[in-house]
């Protein structure tokens, strides 16, 4: 007989006792910053990052001119679109939007790795091997760009602790970026540093840009075959372009 009466629902009832039964769910949570936000800001950042490489890859190929071309490149940069606007300002502006950018791009990486991390919670699975190495590519792969940075601006513009014995500040007409740049590969071990930076720099950028495919949604076969292409041919050019400008002073062969 189908229970009918309060009673004899509640006498069929079925009564939990005890703490609730252990799921699998862990609890949402509702960050400040939606996830989406993060992936776009390091889009857009790393986006910026690539095109001044390019353009700085560009300026850095004036080197084979020789050095009056690469100083008057350099002066140039300090003095771009002067006396339309005030000396050092484009120079500057860059800087500043470059400073930004990279903050944003650090900011915004170490947060989606912190929330992945959470995400799979305290007893995620150790992967192992291949794998492995390839979660800890972008990383690693991005903090020694970070201090490629740092070293590169005290060697070669401020000319701080680790510059060449040579270094020589611009003066209000005229720059020494190449002389600075041979006296500081002449050296070893920073010629030897700043290849294997270009190396990391381009598995970097080449991957930076497979990923920004699928961050941004890219779904369709050619949107990503397209960003697959443009990030491997600038990785390429930075390895053949900027990589071989230490190795060629190094060598002898610029000098
Ligand atoms: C072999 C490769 C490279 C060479 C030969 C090179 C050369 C130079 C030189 C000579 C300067 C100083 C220009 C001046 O003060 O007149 C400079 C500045 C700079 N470079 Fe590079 N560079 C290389 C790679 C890179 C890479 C890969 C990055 C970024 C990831 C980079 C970022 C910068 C930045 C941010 C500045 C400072 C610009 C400023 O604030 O004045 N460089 N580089």
């Amino acid at each position: 007989m189908p229970a009918h009466t309060r009673a004899d629902k509640a006498a069929t009832a079925v009564v939990q006792v005890g703490p609730p039964p252990v799921t699998n769910k862990r609890p949402q949570r509702n960050h400040l910053i939606p996830s989406w936000v993060l992936k776009v800001t390091m889009a857009v950042t790393g986006t910026l990052w690539a095109a001044f490489i390019a353009i700085h890859l560009f300026g850095n190929l004036k080197v084979f001119q020789g050095a009056q071309a690469y100083n008057h490149y350099a002066h140039w940069l300090r003095e771009a679109f002067y006396p339309l606007l005030p000396k050092l300002s484009v120079l500057w502006a860059m800087r500043v939007v470059l400073g930004l950018a990279l903050l944003a791009h650090i900011c915004a990486a170490a947060m989606i790795w912190w929330r992945g991390r959470e995400a799979r919670g305290p007893h995620r699975a150790k992967i192992r091997g291949a794998r492995a190495w390839g979660a800890w590519l972008m990383p690693l792969t991005g903090i020694l760009i970070g201090c490629f940075i740092v070293i590169h601006v005290l060697d070669l513009t401020l000319g701080l602790g680790i510059q060449s014995a040579g270094f020589a500040a611009p003066i209000s007409d005229e720059s020494f970026a190449y002389e600075n740049l041979v006296a500081s590969f002449r050296r070893p071990a920073m010629a030897c540093f700043y290849s294997l930076v270009m190396l990391l720099l381009a598995i970097h950028v080449a991957k930076g840009f497979t990923t920004m495919a699928s961050d941004l949604g890219a779904m369709g076969r050619r949107w990503r075959a397209t960003l697959a292409l443009i990030g491997g041919l600038l990785a390429v050019a930075i390895l053949l372009g900027n990589g071989a400008i230490p190795i060629l002073v190094l060598t002898g062969v610029l000098s």
